[in-house]
Order: structure tokens, then C-alpha cells, then sequence
């Protein structure tokens, strides 16, 4: 049985695996950004998940009221909230995971590169303070550009002498959403039941679906143009979301169920459950380049194996071999921002 396509039918709720009648392992949670478009919904399902006993909730400003809000939900986890640099280093104060909503989101018209300088700073701040005062937490970046600000983040672990590649994530998770999503309308399947692998990167052309590998397969053999539609479709998903909120930001509540899945899914590696698999955007050899998202498996150190592609079509080997350049200078753009000053 393939264990990794199983485990791949993430949800947010976890499904049982303490049978003891213990209760999971204490497990601190901190969101930084969570007054934001994409934090307060991640807060609230993070506050629903079973395996959270404390989250912190940090922003520059609103976390008082979005932390008295989320806290009366009955479940769990302990709530806080944190306003303001002066209480960044209490709110990170062990923690086991770090979920980085924080940023600027894109606007019409913008690509994720035009936010790169103001969300660079923002990833360079929040990251020193997290190798002061929680050196052993798992990192999920979600602030984009992501090809970018994971070596940001590397870079600015590497300095402070704290880097651990098996501790650092960036969050791919919401091209895996939109390809289950598109895949199972055209496929004419339960989107419950779908795999689909996304590897490479997370903007335009470097996210490369691998809808030769999806599961369950189509009731109807798609055609190559159908494959190429579903393909552009993942790829210009941001796009489509950003367009329809007409200048009222980008994704936030797919975002946000696909960051507690992620998480979710890190929270359960953590606890040793076994065969814990996600798509990420990870330090790796699978290609050249020294980061790159694919198949990860999840365990009690963060990354446990960094999983290889796979079969590729035709196709995927031509989206791969054409996403390199674009995603090798992304790189490379990070690493740069992140050895000025
Ligand atoms: P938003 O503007 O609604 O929220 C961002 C929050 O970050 C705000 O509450 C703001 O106060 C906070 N913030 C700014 N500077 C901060 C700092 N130094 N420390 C702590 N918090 C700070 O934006 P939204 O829509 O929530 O998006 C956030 C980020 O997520 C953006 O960079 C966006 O591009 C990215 N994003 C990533 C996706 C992915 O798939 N990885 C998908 C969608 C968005």
C-alpha cells in the first residue's frame, strides 16, 4: 500500500491516534500576522485543532480583540494575545511551531515580486526573533514571495547559528488545494478523495502540478489541453482570487484552511504519527536547486525525507525543466536581500 498517498487525505480536524485516553502532547502555536486577512481565520481553525494547547496570536496591531474573540471558542487551546515588538519575544517563547501570515498581500496589477521588499523586512525582523527566543521551532512561511522568503529565512537562521533545514517550511499547501479542487471538477470526482502532487515553486510558472500522478484517476481520460487548462489554472489561482476581490486584497480563507492543514499536518509528524505527507517548499536535493517544493514526510524533527518527483509526463518535464531559471533567481534574489544589512 502506498502509505504517502494515504496520508496525503490531510483535513484540519486530526483523525484519532492518541487511543490511550491521553490527551496529545502540550504543543505551543504562534501566529504572527494574526489581526490580518489570513491570520484571523488561521487563528480560529488553529484554536479548533485538538493537538494546539497554547496559541499565541501576534501582530503589530488588533491582536487584543482577535485573541478575546477567538479564546471564548470552546476547545482547547489556551488563547493569547501579543501587540507590538515589546511582547514579540513573550509570545515566541517555546514554541513548537511559528506560522508567518505576516505581510503585505498582493493588489491588482501587482506580481508576488513586487512585494518582495516590504515582506523581506518584515521576514527578516520576525525571523531574528525567533532564533533569540524559540531557536527549536518548525517554521511555516506563508508571507510571499515564498520562493524568496524561505532563503530569506535560511539566511537569517544561518547567521544567528540556529539554521536547521528540517525546521523550515514554506507554505505550497494552497496550489495543492486549487489543483484538488480543479482536478476533481473536470475529473468528475470526489475532491475528498484526490492526490495531486505540486512540486517546484509558489508563483506563476514554478508551481508545477503533477496531474499525471493525481488519484483517483479521471472517469474520462483528460485530453492535453485539458491538462494545460487545469495546469495554467493552479498556476494563475492567486490571480483569479486577487481579480475577484476587486482591490479588497488576495486569498485568505483558502489560505487559511490550507495553513491549518499544514500545520495540522506538522503538528501530527511532531507527535510521531507515521507516514505524514505534504507537499513544501523545503531545502533540497530533488533538483539542482537548493530549495524546492515536493512530497515532504512529516516526523518529530520536522522534515523526515524530503520525497523524490516521481514519473513526469512529457509536459511536467518540460514545466520543470522550464521553471528552474525563474525559481533559481527567486533564490538567489533572497539570499542577496538577506546579506544587505
Ligand atoms: P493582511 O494585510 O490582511 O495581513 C497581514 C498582517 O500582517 C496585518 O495584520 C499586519 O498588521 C501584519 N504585519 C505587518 N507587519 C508585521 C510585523 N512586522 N509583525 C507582525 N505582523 C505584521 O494580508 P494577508 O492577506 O493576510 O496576507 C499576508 C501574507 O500572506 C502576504 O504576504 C500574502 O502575499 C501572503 N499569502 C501567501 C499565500 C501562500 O499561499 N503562501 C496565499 C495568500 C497570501
Amino acid at each position: 500500500k502506498n502509505a504517502s498517498s494515504s496520508s496525503f487525505k490531510t483535513n484540519v480536524m486530526p483523525r484519532r491516534f492518541y487511543s490511550s485516553g491521553g490527551s496529545p502532547p502540550p504543543r505551543k502555536v504562534v501566529v504572527l500576522g494574526a489581526a490580518g486577512g489570513i491570520g484571523q481565520p488561521l487563528a480560529l481553525l488553529m484554536k479548533l485543532n485538538p493537538l494546539v494547547s497554547k496559541l499565541a496570536l501576534y501582530d503589530i496591531a488588533g491582536t487584543p480583540g482577535v485573541a478575546a474573540d477567538v479564546g471564548h471558542i470552546n476547545s482547547r487551546a489556551e488563547v493569547a494575545g501579543y501587540m507590538g515588538e515589546e511582547q514579540l519575544g513573550t509570545a515566541l517563547e517555546n514554541a513548537n511551531v511559528v506560522i508567518i501570515p505576516a505581510g503585505v498581500p498582493r493588489k491588482p496589477g501587482m506580481t508576488r515580486d513586487d512585494l518582495f521588499n516590504i515582506n523581506a523586512g518584515i521576514v527578516k525582523s520576525l525571523c531574528s526573533a525567533i532564533a533569540k527566543y524559540c531557536p527549536e521551532a518548525i517554521v511555516n512561511m506563508i508571507s510571499n514571495p515564498v520562493n524568496s522568503t524561505v532563503p530569506i529565512a535560511a539566511e537569517v537562521f544561518k547567521k544567528a547559528g540556529t539554521y536547521n533545514e528540517k525546521k523550515l517550511f514554506g507554505v505550497t499547501t494552497l496550489d495543492v488545494v486549487r489543483a484538488k479542487t480543479f482536478y476533481a471538477s473536470k475529473a468528475g470526482v470526489p475532491v475528498e478523495e484526490v492526490d495531486v502532487p505540486v512540486v517546484g515553486g509558489h508563483a506563476g510558472v514554478t508551481i508545477l502540478p503533477l496531474f499525471s500522478q493525481a488519484t483517483p484517476k479521471p472517469n474520462s481520460v483528460l485530453s492535453e489541453e485539458d491538462i494545460k487548462a487545469l495546469t495554467k489554472r493552479t498556476q494563475d489561482g492567486g490571480t483569479e482570487v486577487v481579480e475577484a476581490k476587486a482591490g479588497k486584497g488576495s486569498a485568505t480563507l483558502s489560505m487559511a484552511y490550507a495553513g491549518a492543514v499544514f500545520a495540522s499536518s506538522v503538528l501530527k509528524g511532531l507527535n510521531g504519527e507515521p507516514n505524514i505527507v505534504e507537499c513544501s517548499y523545503v531545502q533540497s536535493n530533488v533538483t539542482e536547486l537548493p530549495f524546492f517544493a515536493s512530497k515532504v514526510r512529516l516526523g518529530e524533527k520536522g522534515v523526515e525525507e524530503v520525497l523524490g518527483l516521481g514519473f513526469l509526463s512529457e509536459y511536467e518535464k518540460q514545466g520543470l525543466e522550464g521553471l528552474k531559471s525563474e525559481l533559481k533567481s527567486s533564490i538567489e534574489k533572497g539570499i542577496k536581500s538577506a546579506s544587505e544589512n
